[in-house]
């Protein structure tokens, strides 16, 4: 599937992102070199899974965005959102802050250097790859969670044993989860989406 179809109008963008990943994102030591190759697929096409779990017009939150993922595909092929990408390493900050700037995003996505548990707002959905386990990303995020907000986590095939490992968390936080897989595209590797709604 082209970078039109996933993208729209933001495909050169997309694909401007994806060349400073490759380059400065390695060099700054974001991307293992290794991941260099497959930059497309495995990190910025995978982050689009979250979008089908994004309602239209939502205020997301991307906890411990690194580099930018799952935040930054999202908001280049959903317009519709308004995108907080948070980070509390300075260096990490300091990249999504240049890349916000270079790719003109600045107008609905914002980077603020914090920890989750640090982070006083609360955000329609909020999302996470490759964070931490779901019972310690409960503590994190639950407060980040609006009335009527979701947990949206990115997880590959642990997501089940996280789920029973969080029963007590879910409880605690008034939570409902549910898995789920998503396929960018027709053909895609699916991905594994974690929701969490409130009761
Ligand atoms: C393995 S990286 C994943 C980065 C990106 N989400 C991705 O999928 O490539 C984990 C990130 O979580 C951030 N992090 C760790 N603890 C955090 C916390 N308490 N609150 C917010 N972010 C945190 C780290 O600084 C790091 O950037």
């Amino acid at each position: 599937m082209s970078a039109e179809d996933l993208f729209g109008d933001a495909a050169g963008t997309a694909e401007r992102y994806a060349a400073i990943l490759a380059t400065r994102g390695v060099e700054w030591g974001l991307i293992g070199p290794r991941e260099a190759e497959r930059i497309w697929d495995r990190h910025v096409v995978n982050s689009l899974a979250v979008a089908a779990a994004t309602p239209q017009g939502a205020t997301v939150v991307d906890v411990g965005s690194g580099a930018g993922l799952p935040g930054l595909p999202l908001a280049l092929a959903r317009p519709d959102l308004r995108v907080t990408l948070l980070e509390p390493l300075l260096r990490r900050a300091t990249f999504l802050t240049e890349v916000v700037g270079e790719l003109s995003l600045g107008d609905r996505v914002d980077v603020v250097r914090a920890r989750a548990e640090d982070h006083d707002a609360t955000y329609d959905v909020v999302t996470c790859r490759a964070v931490a386990r779901l019972p310690k990303l409960l503590g994190w995020t639950a407060p980040l969670i609006g009335r009527r907000g979701r947990l949206v986590a990115l997880k590959g095939a642990s997501a089940s044993d996280e789920l029973a490992e969080a029963a007590k968390e879910l409880k605690r936080h008034r939570l409902t989860a549910t898995i789920e897989s998503v396929t960018p595209y027709p053909g895609a590797e699916p991905t594994t989406l974690v929701v969490c709604r409130r009761r």
